[in-house]
């Protein structure tokens, strides 16, 4: 069941509780614990408070046993057995590594007790352990993000989680999101998901630890693996960028794939999870700072000197593209810059350490991107370099920061995107891991059905060259980029003038090997933001012409806003939709509707109904629904001819409110209401009962047909349900009493 924060805590705002002296260790357990406790199942009677334990050793005079303070917070009982530990510390008290830790597996192997989990709460953070291994926790999350984790700690404490006997054993899972493995009807049957906030910063894996141009938000990707893959399963990213897919999929127990063309891309993944003990790293940090404040060059002379002294990376005397305000990679960097960055590689790549070393590049990674002339501070703090602008861009007032200051800022962050990750990706989890350096468009290193989910986020177009971009990493990290990867890039455009057709060919052919390595009855979601719907044709096209069943596209925001969308806020699409099929032995195409109505009308129904339903639309929600619609009406191929671009129709059309960002109807206008009502009603009886078919939910009744129907038929004459009545007739029969199912092809005449 998932819950939200404010159902566990209401108004609680952890920074607060962090900094408030009087938040002790006995509101952690009334006000954090407790709530938690109740949530998960637990009943008054099955939760013991502070029970004093007899020590098992100590004995005094005749054998008696003497009380010691041994006095865990809670103890909770499952069937009279205790399931688990768990005690309280105060906000300022560490949970992991540590005394505490220590101590609460005592209370936990006390003969009295005998539980197989303990865990520890410091109202900030939770900690969850197996007493098998009371070293590494098994679950570690702040609370602020409690509910991004409420699954996997339901699915371990919540009473049902336990067998009962003195030995309590783990019963696998209990979730909504599990079942006995190999059961393929579980898969055949997911939910799509609704919209998910996204909660882009919580994670420091990825937020701090490894920049790159767009990157999913964690939590959305780490719930799609969870509503589509068991433990154990095997997930592919075959455009896998930064490594959300990847990183998301091991801290979940499911064995993963990392795909991409780039470098600079497998470079980041196998850095970013190459296990290194901070205390270790930090040490290295600090044994490479002492040199480099004895050796970095003071004047003109010194760095003349280091300039030869420490050897520049050939590759940056490589071209730029031609919209870059300078030639060659080298300079964008001052002789100052480039002389400190030859020398703080010069140091890492001493590190003996295979693992520290990669960390610490990791971290001079980070450090290029700020150590250059693109870079510049931005009014409220932090700051840009060129990748923010799509193009090797020269600061007008770069920020000329102190090079070890910023490695050291962000050698922090890699050391505590590691400490997060060290709880599950460890080296079991690495072996069942793969990252690779290859096309999309070629996966035969994978047998044919051998993967259970796809989960991914392919170039859009034009929108970023890759490759291009990454130019000035790839040579401070001598990573090579031949012809063949320009070839393979899946973009349009770029400085290698890749085609549309080009870029076509490359996703088409990507979608096929998808296909290929996917079990049947398993899930591909494909995401995808473009506002040309021949893009969106392609790939429904492509992936139903494999073999793969449509089953939904929901609109999905990325909590990213790109330098162009700030520019031009009305006609840039910020939104993303996520394309969900699924491989079926019969796949059934998406149908095709006759509708009766030109584009024009179809596009216009389409904008008013998503308009008529939220009290105005921002140009994204329309655009998304235009393409949801477009493609499940079919209408997608006469969009792309007609209207490749909506904002003319919009700018006429509509009214438009700067604040507010929504275009509403226009006043006293109803420019529908030509359209005959039966057919408006029908658009909308089509589309609801079509996507009802498609998701395997129960066909509905008249009442709940009515009910998600007329929300969208607001502007214009309200019909009488009498009229929505006798157009469902048309077009649906009546099954099981009083429900409604589409009439088939040939049947009615309904579809062409
Ligand atoms: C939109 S990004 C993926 C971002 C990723 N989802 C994340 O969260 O970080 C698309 C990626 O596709 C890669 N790419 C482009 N063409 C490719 C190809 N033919 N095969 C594999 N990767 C490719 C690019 O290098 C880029 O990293």
């Amino acid at each position: 069941m998932q819950i939200t924060k404010r159902q566990l805590f209401g108004d609680i705002d952890f920074q607060k509780i962090a900094e408030d002296k009087d938040f002790k260790e006995d509101s952690v357990r009334e006000v954090i614990i407790l709530p938690i406790l109740k949530h998960l199942g637990y009943q008054e009677d099955d939760i013991v408070r502070s029970k004093t334990l007899m020590h098992p050793t100590l004995k005094i005079g005749s054998n008696k046993k003497r009380e010691v303070k041994l006095i865990p917070d809670y103890l909770l009982k499952v069937e009279n057995n205790y399931a688990l530990v768990l005690d309280a510390k105060s906000p300022n008290k560490k949970i992991v590594h540590n005394d505490n830790v220590e101590q609460v597996y005592c209370y936990a192997m006390h003969p009295e007790i005998c539980s197989n989990y303990f865990a520890l709460c410091n109202g900030i953070e939770f900690s969850l352990f197996r007493t098998t291994n009371p070293g590494e926790p098994i679950l570690f999350f702040e609370m602020s993000d409690i509910e991004y984790y409420w699954e996997q700690l339901a699915m371990y404490l919540s009473p049902d989680a336990f067998h009962t006997g003195k030995n309590i054993t783990y019963i696998v899972k209990t979730d909504n999101y599990s079942s006995p493995q190999n059961d393929d009807d579980w898969y055949k049957k997911r939910p799509l998901l609704e919209e998910i906030p996204v909660k882009k910063q919580a994670a420091k894996r990825h937020f701090g630890c490894n920049a790159y141009f767009t990157r999913q938000t964690w939590n959305v990707v780490q719930e799609y693996i969870r509503n589509y893959t068991q433990r154990g399963d095997l997930v592919l990213d075959p455009f896998g960028g930064s490594g959300v897919t990847f990183v998301e999929s091991l801290m979940t127990e499911r064995k993963a794939i990392h795909i991409d063309l780039n470098p600079l891309s497998t470079f980041m993944v196998e850095s970013l999870i190459a296990p290194a003990k901070k205390n270790e790293l930090w040490d290295s940090f600090v044994a490479i700072k002492r040199e480099f404040e004895k050796f970095v060059p003071k004047n003109d002379v010194e760095v003349q000197k280091a300039l030869k002294k420490y050897k520049l990376p050939k590759n940056l005397d490589l071209a730029l593209p031609k919209n870059a305000d300078v030639g060659t990679i080298k300079e964008l960097f001052t002789e100052q810059q480039l002389a400190e960055l030859a020398l703080l590689k010069y140091l890492i790549k001493k590190e003996p350490n295979e693992n520290i070393k990669k960390s610490l590049f990791l971290a001079f990674y980070n450090t290029v991107g700020v150590i250059n002339r693109t870079f510049h501070e931005t009014p409220k703090g932090g700051g840009n370099h060129f990748g923010y602008y799509y193009r090797y861009r020269l600061a007008s007032k770069p920020a000329f920061k102190n090079t070890i200051q910023v490695f050291e800022g962000k050698i922090k962050r890699v050391c505590k995107g590691k400490e997060e990750m060290s709880h599950s990706i460890n080296e079991d989890a690495i072996n069942n891991a793969q990252i690779i350096k290859g096309t999309a468009t070629d996966l035969s290193f994978l047998k044919k059905e051998s993967v259970d989910y796809i989960y991914t986020d392919p170039p859009y177009g034009k929108k970023i060259p890759y490759l291009d971009l990454s130019a000035m990493w790839n040579a401070w990290l001598d990573l090579k980029v031949t012809e063949e990867d320009f070839q393979m890039e899946a973009i349009e455009g770029g400085e290698h003038n890749k085609t549309k057709q080009e870029y076509n060919e490359l996703i088409a052919q990507s979608i096929r090997e998808m296909y290929r390595v996917l079990k049947f009855d398993r899930w591909l979601s494909f995401v995808f933001a473009h506002k040309d719907p021949e893009f969106w044709h392609l790939i429904i096209n492509t992936a139903e012409s494999c073999g793969f069943e449509y089953v939904g596209a929901v609109a999905q925001k990325n909590g990213q806003t790109s330098f162009k969308k700030r520019q031009n806020p009305f006609t840039i699409l910020s939104g993303q939709l996520i394309i969900n099929f699924r491989k079926v032995r019969k796949p059934r195409a998406i149908l095709s509707a006759n509708l009766g109505m030109t584009t024009s009308e179809l596009v216009m129904q389409t904008i008013e109904g998503i308009i008529a339903k939220n009290n105005g639309a921002t140009i994204e929600q329309i655009n998304n629904e235009i393409i949801i619609k477009g493609l499940e009406l079919n209408f997608l191929l006469r969009l792309a001819k007609e209207y490749s671009d909506l904002t003319p129709i919009l700018r006429s059309s509509f009214d438009y409110n700067a604040e507010t960002e929504l275009y509403t109807i226009r006043k006293n206008s109803k420019f529908t209401s030509h359209i005959p009502i039966e057919m408006r009603i029908k658009y909308y009886l089509v589309d609801y009962l079509q996507r009802i078919e498609r998701e395997q939910k129960r066909n509905p009744t008249l009442e709940e047909i009515t009910f998600n129907v007329m929300p969208m038929l607001r502007n214009g004459d309200t019909p009488e349900n009498q009229t929505v009545l006798s157009v469902l007739e048309e077009i649906a029969e009546q099954v099981e009493g009083d429900r409604w199912k589409l009439k088939q092809n040939g049947q009615g005449k309904l579809f062409e």
